[in-house]
């Protein structure tokens, strides 16, 4: 049975994974963490949570001895757009997290996540089936230069300490409980809650600009998947590419468009996040991931759209956004 420790709990991967994580290995073995409780209400009313900040070793330590982890999530970060805003603080919360997480659990024998990303690709990196091995000189955003010396520091832990640290390279998630906070890749969630609320939408990413993406029942399979992989078949270790879907704004108007056909869309492009975009990878190949712990992505564009705008519109319906 595992102790699993979620931190960055109240995001928008930790509000999905830790009910995720509590069914498959129990309520009360899966701890949600954050710095702001208010972020996690219903994670803290439906089993134990804990609010750290986890740039704080002393606070994160004793947490992880109180409740005898072994295995902790890490989803603390701030993401490719926000980085932009503040770079050192986000070096100092992506970087501090990450430090804080393999430090602890090299002293206390705990296995590591920590999410890398399409954002530790960049310019001279291959954009079509970007090879799990490349070029990795990510430095036009702090995020990707977060993330690639975070895979870095993740297998130097393996290699050097033992921990058993595991990750993969997300695509932008859309996903619906929670919303993302200011990544390249938002507007692909925006899209739905627009379409719903307005039937018409203004696209920051330019028409023709792909960007891989993932459903987020995929993404928490994958992230739960890779954990529980038989180590003697990795290869590799930090970071596995992951794939389901690549598509660019006007494909993903089409799609929605089959089933609100008087849905339309302009476009206002955001120069920040459509340079970061052109910097990442058009699709990733994720064959490593395919063939050392079976990985295969359920959903498709096709698939995800109609589910994706049933549930926004049930949020709508019902109140929970306006
Ligand atoms: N979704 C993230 C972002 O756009 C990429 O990992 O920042």
């Amino acid at each position: 049975m595992k102790n699993i420790l979620v931190i960055g709990a109240g995001g928008q991967i930790g509000s999905e994974l830790v009910p995720y994580l509590r069914n498959i290995y129990g309520t009360n073995n899966v701890v949600a963490a954050d710095i702001d409780r208010n972020k996690c209400k219903d994670l803290a009313e439906q089993g134990p949570f804990e609010e750290i900040n986890a740039l704080d070793g002393e606070g994160f330590t004793a947490v992880v001895k109180k409740h005898k982890i072994d295995t902790i999530y890490n989803l603390v970060a701030l993401l490719s757009a926000t980085g932009e805003k503040d770079p050192l603080l986000a070096w100092k919360i992506n970087m501090g997290a990450l430090t804080n997480s393999l430090n602890i659990a090299k002293d206390n024998g705990c296995a590591v996540f920590t999410p890398s990303s399409i954002g530790a690709f960049g310019d001279n990196t291959p954009k079509d089936n970007t090879p799990q091995d490349t070029i990795q000189r990510s430095s036009s955003t702090i995020y990707g230069v977060c993330k690639v010396s975070g895979e870095l520091l993740s297998d130097y832990y393996f290699n050097r300490f033992g921990v058993d640290t595991r990750s993969v390279r997300f695509p932008g998630i859309i996903s619906y409980v929670q919303l993302p906070g200011g990544g390249t890749t938002d507007y692909a969630v925006e899209i739905y809650y627009d379409a719903i609320r307005k039937g018409s939408f203004t696209s920051n990413i330019q028409a023709g600009t792909y960007m891989d993406m993932m459903y987020m029942p995929d993404a928490l399979r994958a992230a739960v998947s890779v954990m529980e992989a038989d180590p003697s078949k990795l290869i590799h270790r930090n970071s596995f590419n992951i794939a389901s879907m690549s598509f660019e704004p006007e494909q993903i108007a089409a799609e929605i468009k089959k089933h609100i056909p008087n849905f339309t869309m302009d476009y206002k492009v955001d120069e920040v996040k459509q340079a970061i975009a052109n910097s990442w990878p058009n699709k990733m190949d994720d064959s490593c991931a395919a063939a050392e712990w079976g990985w295969k992505a359920e959903y498709d564009l096709t698939s995800m759209t109609p589910d994706m705008l049933a549930k926004v519109k049930e949020k709508f319906d019902k109140g929970l956004i306006k």
